[in-house]
């Protein structure tokens, strides 16, 4: 079936997101998995791609594949000015004061460990505190166990409650110790808990600290203003926000890229090479060693204008209201469903992680399967977290802007399906 993007104006209906339209933007929406229409609420995992983004790859390597920063012929010249452009683009989502302080990686991952091993070697040394929380994703935590192994360096943590909200009261404490850095996501993968960054980012500079912040799953939902959180780095992934996979960025403050060290040496991020010493590019190339997946930063580009056109507010808006049915309706329909995390949509995104009582997670999802329900079940990478709330495992739906009520009413009745079967 061709499909054809739908009229952009007609993705707003009187202020709001009319998912129904948007999800005529996503092809794969309108496939089938296991006979019934895929329903996907895994979208924290990785989001789908709108038609806007996979015609940007598809035309790219159709048209004008050629390396980048290097080719002195026509497709050369407009794969370097397509890359720089989605620089600029991503710049523009996350309001960055320069797009040079935008530096592109493959992901959320790769965006903290070169934090971790390009500003972590250089400033964190014996009996220095980093300041982490119960809640981060492993990306955020193993990158600084691998430092503070290295560097004789300490690890503290932030505790959450038992409705998983940070303990702020804490955190306070822990400030005394005066940490060199506070390094926390800015919303929970498996809660969904929006944590307070701006208050946040502003106790840790007090107290004398720098902040990281895993954006990777506030910048699909969330209105991002990395100038108005005031944070030093800001990392995230473009295939949570509807960009290509191998996509992804750190944002970080000018000074503090030219102070740091490069990450991975190579091609690309030298200015002038000899057999015994090098000199540097300027940023945000130093940290761009080797050639970088071209295609899935010009698509990350085009996903970030295609929400800057939904507008934040509005995605946010949506999410909130149809985390507020779904949490009414499974606890309507499901009143001995384990529902984890803050009930309150004003502080929280679309994922919801659950138990069916007596039922592993792993079958749940199973059950829904079967259904066309693609959620996900396990650890989702926070193990920590499992431990703090004593759980071995949860499964968990997740939402993103083509998510309908539909979608959570096939939610609802795939988990009648799981009791039924598992009695
Ligand atoms: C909060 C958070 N941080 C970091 C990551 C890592 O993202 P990636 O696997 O794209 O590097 C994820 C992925 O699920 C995440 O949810």
């Amino acid at each position: 079936m061709t499909l054809t993007a739908p009229r952009p104006d007609s993705r707003i209906r009187d202020g709001r997101l009319d998912p129904e339209v948007i999800r005529r933007d996503f092809p794969i929406l309108a496939t089938e998995s296991h006979g019934h229409p895929l329903v996907f609420l895994d979208s924290a995992s990785t989001s789908q791609k709108p038609l806007a983004v996979i015609e940007a790859v598809d035309t790219y390597y159709r048209e004008y594949n050629a390396n980048v920063h290097r080719g002195i012929y026509e497709i050369g010249e407009r794969s370097t000015a397509a890359y720089e452009a989605a620089r600029s683009a991503v710049a523009r989502f996350i309001n960055a004061p320069d797009a040079h302080e935008v530096v592109f990686t493959r992901n959320a991952t790769e965006a903290i460990n070169l934090v971790a091993y390009a500003w972590g070697r250089k400033n964190i040394n014996r009996g220095d505190a980093i300041v982490l929380t119960e809640m981060e994703h492993h990306a955020n935590l193993v990158p600084w166990q691998l430092l503070a192994q290295e560097r004789d360096g300490d690890l503290e943590f932030i505790p959450i409650t038992d409705d998983g909200v940070l303990r702020q009261d804490v955190y306070d404490v822990l400030l005394r110790l005066k940490p060199k850095l506070v390094a926390f996501t800015h919303v929970s993968n498996t809660l969904g808990t929006i944590n307070p960054v701006v208050e946040m980012t502003k106790m840790a500079h007090d107290a004398g600290a720098l902040v990281l912040i895993d954006g990777a799953q506030a910048v699909p939902h969330v209105p991002v203003d990395v100038q108005a959180i005031g944070a030093d780095f800001y990392a995230f992934s473009g295939h949570k926000m509807l960009g290509p996979t191998g996509s992804g960025a750190l944002w970080a403050r000018r000074e503090l890229l030219e102070a740091m060290p490069p990450f991975m040496a190579g091609g690309d991020m030298i200015r002038d090479v000899h057999l015994r010493r090098s000199e540097w590019n300027d940023i945000p190339w130093k940290f761009e060693a080797g050639t970088p997946d071209i295609a899935a930063a010009i698509g990350l580009g085009v996903a970030a204008d295609y929400l800057r056109e939904l507008g934040m507010e509005r995605v946010r808006d949506h999410e909130q209201e149809l985390l507020t049915y779904a949490l009414i309706e499974l606890m309507r329909e499901h009143p001995d469903l384990e529902l984890y995390g803050r009930m309150d949509a004003t502080i929280r995104c679309g994922v919801i992680p659950f138990n069916v009582p007596g039922v592993h997670p792993h079958d749940v999802a199973q059950v829904l399967d079967r259904s066309g329900v693609a959620v996900r079940a396990g650890h989702h990478c926070t193990m920590p977290l499992h431990e703090r709330l004593e759980l071995d495992a949860t499964a968990r739906a997740s939402f993103n802007v083509y998510t309908t009520k539909a979608d959570v009413d096939a939610l609802v009745a795939g988990i009648s399906e799981v009791k039924r079967i598992f009695g």
